[in-house]
């Protein structure tokens, strides 16, 4: 059934598939909600928007995505509180790092109205498929792909705007071992690390799995000119917490400007915590696991919420960190998650009702 709202057009489906999928086990991201959003860009503007059921989308094999790798996305997440409200969690800050991403990758920003009206849109369609409780949430990954045909070398005209929904439970299900590069990079200076560009993503795939191959599930990367100085995990920030204090890296063109990151930052400042936003040497962190001084390590996301790591590798000598009382990785996730759904006041003014 098609039907008209302000700006876009709304095909619903006529079978939902959510009894297909078993909430209690779900792999991250293997399913998507009913509905999705399609926008193209074509002669210079950003068509109108299409809500419509999720399926498949024909491309043509020389379309620019598939030779030069012109795709950003976004990872955010929906929330059920206790009275079946739903709420987005820090979503403009989404919307502004998309089109931070697409600028660096030669790609026009999306206007604002589109990304939230098509966002309310899904939400309410497919507000089944949030289910309530602590650790549930529907991922959401808008992205932007580079659809004009034709085997050239620049940028591509026309792009597709795209939103999918998964549901969602923890990206990690346990505690993280994780192993500190020595040898293989994630970024350089002057180059798309801040950016959620796919590419960053395909590049660390082939040293995680070398990494997994000795059992670790991440890799922390290091500063790409000298591997001195501890980054981000590529699937999250990380921080490091050295007697009372928390240190984590600094945002710069290298590293992503994690939305979670900043909630972490904020909450611990809150909460009466010394958070320094500084260089990480490795040599300190591994002086402070020698002496005692390391207390954590943790990693932030959207997808994985705080996941503790239970210890690091470096230089072929595992280092486990302690068990600690009154952990910071467990006390802000704690405070992070009541926010998210509902169960405490939102005094930074995160949370956006849809
Ligand atoms: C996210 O946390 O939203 C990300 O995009 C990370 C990705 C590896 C799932």
């Amino acid at each position: 059934m098609e039907t008209q709202s302000t700006t876009l057009n709304i095909t619903k489906t006529s079978s939902s598939r959510i009894n297909e999928v078993d909430f209690d086990n779900l792999a991250f991201g293997k399913h998507c909600s009913d509905h999705m959003m399609i926008c193209d860009y074509k002669d210079g503007k950003w068509q109108t928007p299409q809500v419509l059921p999720y399926g498949p989308i024909p491309m043509e094999p020389s379309a620019k995505v598939f030779h030069y790798g012109q795709a950003v996305f976004e990872g955010m997440k929906a929330f059920k509180d206790d009275n079946d409200k739903i709420w987005l969690f820090r979503p403009e800050d989404n919307f502004n790092r998309i089109n931070i991403s697409a600028e660096r990758l030669a790609m026009p920003a999306f206007p604002k109205e589109y990304f939230f009206e098509a966002l309310e849109t899904i939400l309410k369609l497919d507000k089944d498929w949030i289910k309530k409780g602590r650790g549930n949430s529907l991922y959401i990954r808008p992205f932007v792909i580079g659809t004009e045909n034709g085997v050239s070398a620049s940028p591509s005209d026309e792009y597709r705007f795209i939103i999918i929904c998964c549901p969602a439970k923890a990206y990690y299900s346990n505690p993280v071992k994780v192993t500190i590069a020595q040898k293989y990079s994630r970024s350089a200076d002057g180059g798309v690390g801040f950016a959620k560009a796919a590419g960053n993503y395909a590049a660390q795939f082939y040293p995680t799995n070398l990494a997994k191959e000795k059992g670790y599930q991440q890799v922390i990367w290091t500063d790409a000119n000298t591997h001195e100085y501890l980054e981000e995990c590529g699937t999250m920030n990380v921080f490091f917490r050295v007697g009372d204090k928390l240190i984590t890296a600094p945002t710069n063109d290298r590293i992503l400007d994690g939305i979670t990151r900043k909630c972490i930052i904020a909450l611990a400042e809150d909460d009466g915590v010394t958070v320094e936003v500084r260089r990480v040497p490795v040599k300190e962190i591994v002086g402070a696991a020698n002496n005692g001084e390391l207390k954590e390590i943790f990693g932030a996301g959207t997808a994985a919420t705080i996941v503790p790591f239970l210890g690091f590798d470096f230089n072929e000598k595992y280092y486990e960190l302690p068990e600690v009382e009154n952990s910071y990785g467990a006390r802000f996730k704690q405070k992070l998650q009541d926010i998210q759904y509902n169960q405490a006041e939102d005094k930074f003014g995160w949370r956006h009702e849809v």
